[in-house]
């Protein structure tokens, strides 16, 4: 008799180990490892004989209904999902507590009740007294909402399952979801995922449109097992910094749409307001264009953010060895980009101190930077501003050309959906959004004269 060799699969990622574990070796979750039997050995007849039905294929190109969306009566929120709401999609909206998840969700809500639609609203956070009060400093206090203050999944889908289906069901939060059907306490991962399972499932056999919360994780993934966002059609995440006014949303995963629309918001004391045009936010203050700073639509993964470099140059007048001080770049890579500023275009940076900086706090590692930072460094140096709302990218070649980037066109869109009339970076690049200007640098020469050009 051939002995059979235990193993055990982690429930959160599906890493399989010989060994019973606390911790997942491969996610590091904790208490996830269960013993799996594995299934027998059997081969099927290749007929009808052994109890299988025949599955019907159907052809792509046959004329299918086409995807109804509705709108969620906040622009920004349809653009983020790719035109509005569809039923039976399922939606994990993350993002850090207090960014503004519950309040965009009421706010949404209530627009879509004013308009007619059944929105089911529960909270597994807030009591009724606190989102009522919510609801009035947003200027919704009369919105027909369905609000329920819940937890238990089995009450909340009995009750559903009584009348006809919502439109809309708001969950807030998954994490804070119990079913008595499985072990643990909320939050946990079993528990969240066996939740999300039965909500998804309503959601797909009735045909509304589900928003699941999920609490997001000190380093960014929502929390709960990643395959959440594997069991949702979209991903959604609401981002910002609390100490500033603006937020983001943005889809990370989308079966109905692009990922590359965002949906920008400013937090107010009545709740959010939809901004349609970005660069009244980003561009704050900067009416007047000053030398040394330059805009670069940077990539975090495949997401874009713009970041400005600001450089400054001091003229020194002894003969003192000159500082460079750089925040927020590699200090090699401006040693080796000055040099070819020197070596490439004639200037000179020998006698003077270099200090370079990318504003709030960002810390730049994409290579696409260099045209960024050459454009801040001819900028300071030539004492000559760049135009207002204009973007720079690139990498840049010890021979002082200028290389293609990866993601030119998401850069793109997102300096046009942020209100920037102008981009320079590398030649090539494939299709240019509405209401923006491009111009293809191949050399750095050409970026020297581009800036004194004005
Ligand atoms: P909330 O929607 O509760 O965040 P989340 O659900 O993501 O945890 O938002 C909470 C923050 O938003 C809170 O710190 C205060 C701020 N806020 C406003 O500034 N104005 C408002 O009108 C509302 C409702 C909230
Ligand atoms: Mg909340």
């Amino acid at each position: 008799m051939s002995k059979t060799k235990r193993r055990y699969v982690c429930q959160a990622c599906g890493a399989v180990s010989h060994r019973w574990q606390g911790q997942c070796g491969d996610c590091a979750e904790w208490n996830t490892l269960v013993e799996d039997t594995p299934a027998s050995v059997f081969s099927l007849k290749h007929d009808l004989s052994n109890g299988g039905r025949a599955i019907e294929f159907v052809k792509l190109d046959a004329p299918g209904e086409p995807l109804r969306r509705r709108s969620t009566g906040l622009a920004e929120f349809d653009r983020a999902l790719g035109g509005g709401l569809v039923p039976g999609a399922a939606i994990l909206m993350g993002g850090d507590p207090g960014i503004g998840k519950s309040t965009l969700l009421l706010q949404a809500s209530a627009r879509l009740a004013g308009e007619g639609a059944d929105v089911v609203y529960v909270s597994g956070e807030e009591a009724a007294g606190q989102v009522r009060l919510r609801a009035a400093r947003l200027g919704h206090a009369g919105a027909a909402i369905r609000f329920a203050s819940a937890t238990s999944v089995r009450d909340i889908l009995t009750t559903l399952g009584q009348g006809k289906a919502p439109e809309l069901l708001v969950i807030d939060s998954i994490q804070t979801m119990h079913s008595d059907t499985i072990e643990g306490a909320p939050g946990t991962v079993s528990q969240v995922r066996g939740c999300a399972f039965e909500l998804i499932r309503y959601a797909k056999e009735s045909g509304c449109a589900l928003v699941l919360v999920g609490h997001v994780t000190k380093d960014g993934t929502i929390a709960g097992p990643r395959v959440l966002e594997h069991m949702v059609d979209v991903v959604m995440s609401f981002e910002g910094e609390r100490s500033h006014q603006y937020r983001i949303l943005r889809a990370l995963k989308n079966r109905f749409g692009a990922v590359d629309e965002i949906g920008v918001f400013a937090m107010a004391g009545q709740g959010l307001d939809e901004v349609p045009n970005p660069s009244s936010l980003f561009l704050t203050g900067r009416e007047e264009p000053v030398a040394g700073s330059a805009v670069f639509p940077a990539l975090e993964g495949t997401r874009p953010v713009l970041v400005e470099v600001q450089a400054l140059i001091v003229r020194l007048q002894s003969g003192a060895t000159p500082r460079r001080a750089v925040v927020g770049w590699d200090g090699g890579r401006l040693a080796m980009l000055l040099a070819v500023l020197e070596s490439r275009c004639g200037l000179n940076f020998s006698s003077a101190e270099v200090y370079l900086n990318v504003s709030g706090g960002y810390r730049l590692s994409d290579p696409a930077a260099d045209v960024a930072v050459a454009a801040a460094l001819i900028s300071a140096l030539a004492d000559k501003a760049l135009p207002l709302r204009s973007a720079w990218f690139g990498e840049v070649s010890l021979a002082g050309e200028v290389r293609p980037v990866a993601h030119a066109g998401l850069r793109l869109r997102e300096a046009a959906k942020l209100g920037f009339e102008l981009a320079c970076g590398p030649e090539d690049i494939g299709d240019v959004p509405q209401g923006l200007r491009y111009q293809g640098i191949d050399r750095l020469p050409k970026l020297v004269d581009r800036i004194m050009a004005g």
